[in-house]
């Protein structure tokens, strides 16, 4: 049976700030959801949240890029944020960029990751989910589960997953994407996912079959409005065991974290720490980025879960090592590369300070 997984997600509204969302926001997402499934548009749904963005997950057999499941999402989204404005929640609709919905969600504002798949025999899938950070944070994760064998000893020893995995990687500056063999092109294509900030992991492919294993958004929120509004906050879909990296074999990047962009402002590098869903709110410096690892099996298209995969004293380590992290950068208060380097603080008021100060710089 074929099967479509999607996933879209927005911010419209933070309870309270900008570090989680207000259960009535939710169960307003969950009403939406219930009326299309009982319409038949999806087969299933699980909504919930990682920070202030909800997570719309859907099953479905309309393919990729439905209009009618992208418009259910929109107007799912609308009206979380009449209830968020009713509750004048923190930026209540924030991430709903344009005043009309119009064919695609993509462009529009919220994240959108999907994949569209033959449901096999067992289908396992892990679907992460990242507040306080930007597309592309799920680069050095995904490359260590499809081409790290040091992380995923199936790479060397299941001949099911042996020749590797093509990666799809976008240019999301000039929207332009490439694919790479793995593990024969590594070292060519490290070079682009080495810099999150502008390429970013979409898809990726199990060699042998074509079959997808992976699917990320990738929408960039300041460069469809032209200004900071909020960070992407990404999600990712991840196909899992047999011809797939096995559940442990995805979560083991999480286990030593690593440094993204997205932190207070959008406008800082932290550590992305793996938690609960109960932990997934952005506390402390409004973060530090937290990601949130929902594992379901699926049947006839039905979401059997959500196991929350993080919720487990094996990723304590990983939590105190984000902590001594998040210290350390800190302690560095406004400076590089706590803070992001200047360039990138185009969409703060950085270039304004820049543009004022010009006059007085002297040649030297
Ligand atoms: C939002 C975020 C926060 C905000 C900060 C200021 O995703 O990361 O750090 O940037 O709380 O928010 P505003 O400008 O809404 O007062
Ligand atoms: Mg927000
Ligand atoms: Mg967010």
């Amino acid at each position: 049976m074929e099967v479509t997984l999607s996933v879209i997600k927005a911010d419209v509204g933070g309870y309270v700030g900008h570090s989680s969302s207000h259960p009535d926001v939710l169960q307003k997402a969950r009403e939406c959801m219930e009326r299309a499934k009982k319409q038949g548009l999806l087969i299933d749904y699980y909504v919930t949240a990682c920070g202030d963005d909800a997570q719309l997950i859907m099953t479905h057999q309309k393919g990729e890029d439905d209009e009618q499941i992208h418009k259910l999402a929109w107007d799912t989204f609308v009206e979380c944020t009449k209830v968020a404005k009713k509750l004048k929640l923190h930026g209540a609709g924030q991430d709903l960029l344009a005043d009309a919905f119009s064919g695609n969600v993509r462009g529009m504002g919220p994240g959108v990751a999907e994949m569209q798949f033959e449901e096999r025999k067992a289908e396992t899938v892990v679907i992460f989910m990242a507040d306080k950070t930007a597309s592309g944070a799920w680069n050095l994760p995904l490359y260590k589960i499809f081409a790290d064998p040091f992380n995923t000893i199936g790479l060397v020893i299941a001949s099911n997953m042996h020749s590797g995995f093509i990666f799809e990687v976008e240019d999301v500056l000039e929207a332009k994407k490439i694919k790479f063999n793995a593990p024969e092109e590594i070292y060519d294509m490290l070079v682009f996912l080495g810099s999150p900030s502008r390429y970013a992991i979409t898809k990726v492919f199990h060699k042998e079959s074509g079959e997808i294993a992976a699917s990320c958004s990738t929408q960039r929120l300041a460069l469809i409005a032209g200004r900071y509004v909020g960070k992407d906050d990404p999600v990712c879909i991840v196909r899992s065991q047999s011809k797939f990296p096995a559940v442990g074999e995805m979560l083991e990047p999480f286990a030593s974290p690593n440094i993204v962009q997205g932190w207070m402002r959008g406008s800082h590098h932290g550590p992305l720490m793996p938690v609960s869903f109960h932990d997934a709110r952005a506390t402390r410096f409004d973060g530090p980025p937290r990601v949130i690892a929902a594992g379901f099996q699926l049947a006839k298209g039905k979401l059997i879960g959500a196991n929350d995969l993080f919720d487990d004293p094996a990723f304590d380590e990983a939590r105190h090592q984000a902590n001594l992290i998040a210290d350390f950068l800190r302690r560095m208060g406004p400076f590089e590369p706590h803070r992001l380097p200047l360039e990138q603080m185009e969409y703060s008021n950085t270039p304004e300070v820049v543009k004022r100060l010009a006059p007085r710089f002297q040649s030297v």
